[in-house]
């Protein structure tokens, strides 16, 4: 079986204090000897905690864990103020997520400027974790992460059932060849398992249930 990838989303919740204790439970992942052929752990906390966490890994040895961004800007270096580009998180981060629907709908992100923080992701060697509200959702070249997180199944703790998750994920892989498809919405420790055991589904995009660092820790251990 394919290594399994569970991406933690953190959101625009926790500030300096909240991330410092919620990395201090974090640190047990540690303990859980996760053999990294088989899990791969992704944190994506805000841009403001980036280097904080970076350096909290490694003075830790959290070494079963990488970091992923949030959001990228579509513009190169430059004079774009109060934007984070990709070469900036490549200092501190390998993966960057891009077209979670919360930014499609609240910061009026279209597919074509979702297509440049691709193309600037990718220029720069973040590997861009791209979600799709559906199996019609387009997928830009270059992507070989997606994640499928239904609208109705984000935040709202009514996840989609695994068996259409599961179809959804088949059709995605069969329509684009090889893709790496995980599924988002309303992941918990009780049912992250009957979603990862479905053959087309290669892991798990965890957002609110995260916020808990041991409720992850019991994700990655279920998953
Ligand atoms: P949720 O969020 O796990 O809270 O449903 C998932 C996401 O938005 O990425």
């Amino acid at each position: 079986m394919a290594k399994l990838l569970i991406v933690a989303n953190l959101k625009s919740y926790k500030n300096e204090n909240e991330a410092k204790n919620w990395l201090e439970n974090f640190k047990k992942i540690n303990d859980l000897s996760l053999d990294s052929a088989q899990k791969e752990v992704i944190v994506c906390p805000s841009f403001t905690q980036l280097f904080s966490f970076f350096s909290y890994f490694s003075s830790n040895n959290i070494n079963s864990a990488a970091l992923g961004a949030q959001n990228v800007s579509p513009f190169d270096e430059g004079a774009y103020t109060g934007e984070v580009n990709a070469k900036q998180i490549k200092d501190f981060a390998n993966y960057v997520l891009i077209g979670h629907s919360e930014r499609r709908k609240n910061f009026s992100e279209t597919q074509d400027l979702l297509v440049r923080k691709v193309d600037m992701a990718l220029k720069y060697g973040l590997n861009p974790i791209f979600l799709i509200q559906g199996k019609e959702t387009p997928i830009p070249e270059g992507v070989k992460i997606v994640a499928y997180e239904p609208i109705f199944a984000i935040g709202t703790g009514n996840p989609d059932t695994p068996e259409s998750a599961e179809m959804t994920a088949a059709a995605i892989k069969a329509n684009r060849g090889y893709l790496t498809v995980l599924y988002g919405g309303s992941v918990k420790s009780v049912n992250v398992k009957s979603f990862t055991e479905q053959p087309s589904i290669d892991g798990v995009l965890v957002g609110g249930a995260s916020l808990d660092a041991e409720e992850l820790l019991k994700i990655i251990q279920n998953a």
